[in-house]
């Protein structure tokens, strides 16, 4: 879906990009990240053509973009930024409507899709269609840069940091209101962040890069397993690294059925991480968990000591390939 191949960037005679070749498949949420200057956010925009690249190609199902209509390449690619940069004497609607009046749809279409747009997004239109951008909290202003990302139903979305200004609980539910929306809509995403648990959390695939360039990419779990360098090492937590693998699993891939003795005294439900069951054996002084389904049935247990060998295991395989 998003091709780019041998892609650089200059400014003046430095490079922000080098040799960048990256492909990314039609659906994934693929994550880019590195250390600030990196190149991400130049890498973003020479995708939607903000910026020209300059040399290599870059192409969308298999067409350049150069030779895209830029109006066309704009209903495709919906972009969000940090600051959200909507405009601050217009309107949540009308901020929302901006793309699809850009393309001359008729107004009543216009409308009905950013009625549409505030259901999904959580911002009730009785509420907020007719408040400014300066009455907004930093999250309800998000929203709407995603909702106006979204407007013209494009199938790919570029977000810069769209999170990154924002507190770790209301973070925290717009990546949950961004996964709910992707296991919906299944856009193609290129998302930079600098929180890597965000990172991890969302994205099908990973690309580091440094100076430029691309250093390593695949699936999360994959880079955890094995970082290529110390770079991406450190990058991706350290010594955090084993924690943050398990915040990535299930419990219900690592319980065992229910032994013959007495159920242990803390429950961990299925769907949670096994980083939030370690936690809790930290916290409660225990080496076993009871596992209880969403209805506090018990169902299976969890064990330090299976936990320690398996994660040892998974790795030694990962070593040998
Ligand atoms: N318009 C520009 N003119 C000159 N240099 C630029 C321009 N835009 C970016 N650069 C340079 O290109 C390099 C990459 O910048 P870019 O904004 O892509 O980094 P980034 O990875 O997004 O960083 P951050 O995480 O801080 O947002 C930097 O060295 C930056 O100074
Ligand atoms: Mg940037």
């Amino acid at each position: 879906m998003i091709e780019l191949c041998n892609v650089s960037k200059f400014f003046d005679q430095t490079p922000a990009v080098e040799e960048l070749t990256l492909s990314i498949p039609k659906g994934k949420f693929c994550a880019l990240v590195g250390t600030s200057g990196c190149g991400k956010s130049t890498t973003l925009r020479m995708i939607n053509r903000l910026l020209t690249h300059s040399s290599g190609e870059i192409e969308l199902d298999g067409q350049s973009i150069d030779a895209y209509d830029p109006v066309l390449l704009r209903r495709r690619i919906g972009y969000v930024i940090q600051n959200t940069g909507l405009f601050p004497h217009w309107n949540v609607a009308r901020n929302i409507g901006l793309v699809p009046r850009l393309l001359k749809w008729p107004t009543a279409q216009v409308n009905q899709r950013v009625e549409e747009l505030m259901g999904l997004l959580g911002l009730p239109v009785s509420e907020f269609a007719h408040k400014y951008p300066h009455q907004l909290s930093g999250g309800q202003a998000q929203r709407v840069g995603v909702a106006r990302a979204l407007a013209a139903d494009p199938d790919i979305l570029l977000m810069d940091e769209p999170f990154g200004a924002l507190d770790p609980i209301t973070r925290e539910k717009l990546q949950e209101m961004l996964m709910q929306l992707q296991a919906r809509l299944h856009k193609t995403i290129v998302f930079v962040t600098h929180d890597m648990d965000e990172a991890l959390r969302l994205a099908d695939m990973l690309v580091v890069m440094r100076d430029g360039r691309i250093v390593q990419q695949g699936t999360p779990l994959s880079l955890l397993q094995k970082p290529t360098d110390s770079f991406v090492d450190s990058l991706l937590g350290g010594l955090e690294r084993g924690l943050k693998q398990a915040s990535l699993t299930r419990v219900k891939d690592h319980m065992a059925p229910l032994g013959p003795h007495l159920p242990a005294q803390s429950r961990v439900m299925t769907e949670q991480t096994l980083r939030q069951a370690l936690s809790m054996m930290l916290r409660d002084h225990c080496e076993w968990l009871t596992v209880v389904d969403q209805h506090d049935v018990p169902v299976g247990e969890l064990s330090l000591r299976k936990l320690v060998k398996e994660a040892f295991q998974a790795q030694e395989k990962s070593r040998d390939v």
